[in-house]
């Protein structure tokens, strides 16, 4: 948590109007203010508090984050997920850590209001708590990203500590970890039935630990009742139900720019795909048929 006492408006430094009255009585206690010129870890605690949700999408590029932060998505992820969905890798593992600092930047570019938080990648924390932290400090020194996310449970809790000693915030990110994929033997459900008690005592020990907020991938929505009720952050859920504080998706899955199954927890808003290849059609059209560029694109 900053320990300023008026975030906002140091939020407001560079912009021209300071926060409402009513924003700095009370900036901590009234969830996620329409007005807030940045959003805070603070602010998705207060939401939890109060009740109210929040909407997270992954972004790897400018426009993007562009797109979602002036659409009010209140947290934007730099997932390592972009191994997949930008560098075409079969699973979130090649991914670097420059590669991610790369994405970061370009999101931080373009995000002015939303929170952006950055996937530590596989083999950038996994060895100590000062790995972490130095691989924290590049994403948020060259990144300018707000937060990290890293994946694990319980074992990790003392990383967490160190990190959030260290100034970093982090969402701790538990159920199916992709990049242990390996590990728990392909895309599966967690945390069912005896294994949901694990889980809770992960999201605690993490949450204990400094986490500002836990991620759930793929678990019951059984279970993530139970992690929610269990833990005082707010929580995010991927394939978790509806109980979390808020949700993620993957924007080229939201928006149907990717192609092949969609996770049984996908929902599509748009067919980007069909829109960009109907645009990509009519163009390679117009220039086979001499048509563009016309005289209007003429100097
Ligand atoms: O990298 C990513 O996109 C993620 C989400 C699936 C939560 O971690």
């Amino acid at each position: 948590m900053p320990s300023t006492s008026t975030p906002d408006a140091a939020d407001s430094a560079n912009a021209a109007p300071a926060p409402p009255a009513a924003e700095m009585a009370a900036p901590y206690g009234s969830g996620i203010p329409a007005t807030a010129a940045r959003i805070r870890t603070h602010h998705l605690q207060a939401a939890k508090r109060n009740g109210q949700k929040f909407a997270m999408l992954t972004a790897y590029d400018q426009y993007t984050a562009q797109i979602f932060d002036e659409a009010g998505i209140e947290v934007l992820l730099v997932g390592d997920s972009a191994s997949n969905n930008v560098l075409g890798n079969e699973t979130s593992l090649p991914i670097t850590l420059d590669e991610m600092i790369i994405f970061s930047r370009a999101v931080t570019a373009g995000a002015k209001r939303a929170l952006v938080v950055a996937d530590l990648p596989f083999g950038s924390y996994e060895q100590s708590p000062e790995q972490a932290i130095a691989s924290s400090v590049r994403l948020m020194k060259e990144g300018l990203v707000h937060a990290v996310k890293m994946e694990g449970g319980a074992y990790y809790a003392p990383t967490v500590r160190a990190l959030t000693q260290a100034g970093i915030p982090v969402m701790a990110h538990i159920g199916f970890t992709p990049q242990s994929e390996h590990m728990l033997g392909g895309y599966r459900v967690q945390g069912r039935g005896e294994a949901a008690q694990a889980m809770v005592d992960d999201a605690v020990a993490l949450a204990d630990a400094g986490a500002f907020c836990v991620l759930m991938e793929m678990v019951p929505a059984a279970t993530a009742v139970a992690v929610e009720a269990a833990v005082s952050v707010p929580t995010v859920g991927i394939g978790a139900g509806n109980s979390t504080t808020g949700q993620v998706l993957v924007w080229q899955d939201m928006a149907g720019l990717r192609t092949g199954k969609m996770a049984k927890f996908v929902k599509q808003y748009a067919q980007l795909r069909t829109v960009l290849a109907d645009a990509a059609k009519a163009y390679g059209d117009d220039v086979r048929a001499g048509t563009f560029p016309g005289p209007e694109h003429t100097f």
